[in-house]
């Protein structure tokens, strides 16, 4: 793995990918933040060596660099899911890649469900912890130790410093932010009602099908990781309509500016 993650992150410095500072995942319907970037390069992931080939659905798949909140910055547009057919090594090898290049700071968003009944769609929420329910680990695989520390610790993989500051940033903007547990599951099928129940009784607050993977190497890669989920849908098992994927992502588009802002607001601070 060693020698790909240096062929891919080679491609990309020839391509202008010079030392990033942060680096941004954007989740499902949230891809408003590149408005807000001076982009200076592009790769598609279907150009980049190694890259999980991009399905159908993300052709449009590609990392952006450029300047966002004077800081340079690495953005993956689309990520890759478990439930399209990757492996966890595959979902989370452009964390490995950011790091490579340089990124310090790794800032993830996603679009989830609210378990927790206080939660409302439209809201969003900062991941203050996880719960891991994708039956692996991205780290389980042989030679792992090579590239990090194999028994990473987990103990604050949210860091707590930039979550303070993301949660003062929200309160200068008068943007509403929840905190709480995120536990990622694999889908593609939506949860069933007792699913639902059962994520509530297990101490989650909003569930979604990514993000963890991508933290669990990011914290194995001693990077800083802050994480938002903009919430979609409220996850009530007692009063559960047949879901409406496109309804989900419009929300996530709806919902996105306030997370915006923290992201923008909190690179200006690093
Ligand atoms: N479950 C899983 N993933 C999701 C959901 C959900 O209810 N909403 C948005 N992503």
């Amino acid at each position: 793995m060693i020698k790909l993650i240096e062929e891919s992150t080679e491609y990309l410095q020839s391509k202008g990918f010079e030392s990033p500072e942060v680096g941004i995942i954007l989740g499902t319907g949230l891809g408003q933040l590149l408005n807000e970037v001076e982009v200076i390069a592009e790769a598609s992931y279907n150009h980049i060596p190694n890259f999980p080939t991009a399905t159908v659905e993300f052709h449009k798949g590609k990392l952006v660099y450029g300047i966002l909140g004077g800081k340079k910055v690495v953005v993956m547009q689309g990520r890759f899911h478990v439930y399209e057919g990757y492996s966890l090594q595959d979902v989370t090898f452009p964390v490995r890649i950011m790091e490579k290049l340089g990124v310090k700071t790794l800032l993830v968003s996603n679009a989830a469900g609210a378990i927790n009944h206080d939660f409302k769609k439209g809201e969003i929420m900062l991941i203050d912890d996880h719960i891991n329910l994708q039956g692996s680990s991205p780290l389980a695989f042989k030679g792992v130790d090579k590239l990090g520390e194999r028994f990473t610790d987990m103990s604050a993989p949210y860091n707590l410093d930039i979550n303070a500051k993301i949660k003062d940033i929200a309160k200068a903007n008068n943007i509403k932010l929840h905190e709480g547990i995120y536990a990622s599951v694999v889908g593609p099928q939506l949860e069933t009602r007792a699913e639902y129940r059962m994520l509530r009784t297990i101490g989650a607050d909003a569930v979604g099908m990514s993000t963890v993977p991508e933290v669990i190497v990011a914290n194995h890669l001693n990077l800083k990781v802050a994480a938002v989920s903009v919430l979609t849908d409220e996850c009530d098992p007692d009063n559960l309509k047949p879901v409406d994927i496109a309804e989900i992502i419009a929300m996530a588009g709806k919902a996105e500016s306030n997370m915006i802002t923290l992201f923008k607001e909190l690179i200006k601070s690093l």
